[in-house]
């Protein structure tokens, strides 16, 4: 029995690779969302994502595969080559290529470093958009750092973690539960926390305000000791696993780059959290009767939110 009676693979965006590892005339390989997926930069410049298995006799794009002219990729097993609109432009050995035949491409935003596509599981076309987030590409901002984690869970089961209050205490080791506000509008989920941080010079305030864009695009905007940006998505691998990447960047303050340590040291205690929260969600099932008592969060106006994602009920 599954332990989460929702599908794998909800519907919104997802991120399949970072901006930077895209060089044009290069073909990267992919395995999200269950399929086999190729990726490429054209010679303008704009990211394309297509179903990795040629439809002549099905070898994989990805091995062997070529881009001829920046913008066609050509199978490894007979050399025919397909467009970015995923038509087939040449077939080698015949004169005319076949009109019907199609590679399945994907929707794709290329936003914030990010590439990410859209999924839809009845095929139906982009319902919402990802921000264009202020601090990206800024000089006085550090370039992205990566953590990752595969984690054998659900993203919309783990990122429940937001309104659970009570286990920040008892899996964190938090001294009181925090004081938040979870907010749905749509498919985005606004959670903000406030909070006293020690400092050497006293307590100042400190806030964590985390937005979901659909079910695997969050940005944590962290204020007080210094300002932290976080983008955090998660990509099903398959039915088992999840790709989850946080990548995060310090304000650098009067021109130096997280002059105290202070943002590196905020995220080094978010990974620990992390290294905390794993085994619990590799392990946990998702109960759709919950047995809540007064004091745990609102689990209610997450669970609503989520479902939105999905095309059936459950
Ligand atoms: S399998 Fe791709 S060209 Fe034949
Ligand atoms: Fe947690």
């Amino acid at each position: 029995m599954s332990r989460f009676p929702f599908p794998a693979y909800a519907n919104g965006w997802f991120r399949v690779a970072y901006s930077d590892e895209l060089t044009p005339g290069v073909l990267k390989s992919a395995h999200y969302l269950g399929r086999d997926l190729v990726i490429f930069r054209d010679s303008a410049g704009t990211a394309h994502v297509l179903d990795a298995i040629c439809p002549h006799l099905g070898a994989h794009l990805g091995v062997g595969g070529t881009i001829v002219d920046g913008d066609r990729i050509r199978c490894p097993f007979h050399a025919w080559e397909w467009g970015a609109d995923g038509a087939c432009k040449r077939v080698p050995y015949s004169e005319r290529p076949p009109a019907n035949a199609r590679l399945r491409t994907w929707p794709v935003v290329e936003k914030n470093g990010l590439v990410l596509v859209w999924h839809h599981d009845q095929d139906a076309a982009p319902s919402f958009e990802l921000p264009d987030l202020p601090h990206y590409g800024q000089p006085d901002w550090t370039p992205y750092r990566i953590l990752r984690w595969t984690v054998k869970s659900r993203w919309l089961d783990m990122n429940e973690n937001a309104v659970d209050r009570a286990h920040f205490v008892y899996v964190h080791g938090a001294h009181t539960m925090p004081e938040s506000t979870v907010e749905a509008d749509g498919p985005i989920l606004r959670c903000q926390s406030r909070m006293k941080l020690g400092t050497p010079k006293g307590e100042i305030p400190g806030g964590i305000d985390t937005t979901d864009y659909g079910p695997a695009f969050q940005t944590v905007h962290l204020t007080g000791i210094i300002e932290t940006w976080m983008v955090n998505t998660a990509t099903p691998v398959d039915e088992e696993a999840t790709d989850v990447t946080f990548a995060y960047s310090v304000h650098a303050v009067d021109g130096a780059s997280d002059k105290h340590g202070v943002g590196a040291a905020i995220i080094r205690d978010l990974e620990k959290q992390m290294l905390q929260d794993i085994p619990i969600w590799e392990n946990k099932a998702y109960l759709t009767r919950p047995f809540l008592v007064e004091g745990d969060g609102p689990f209610g106006v997450y669970r609503r939110w989520m479902k939105q994602f999905f095309s059936t009920t459950w």
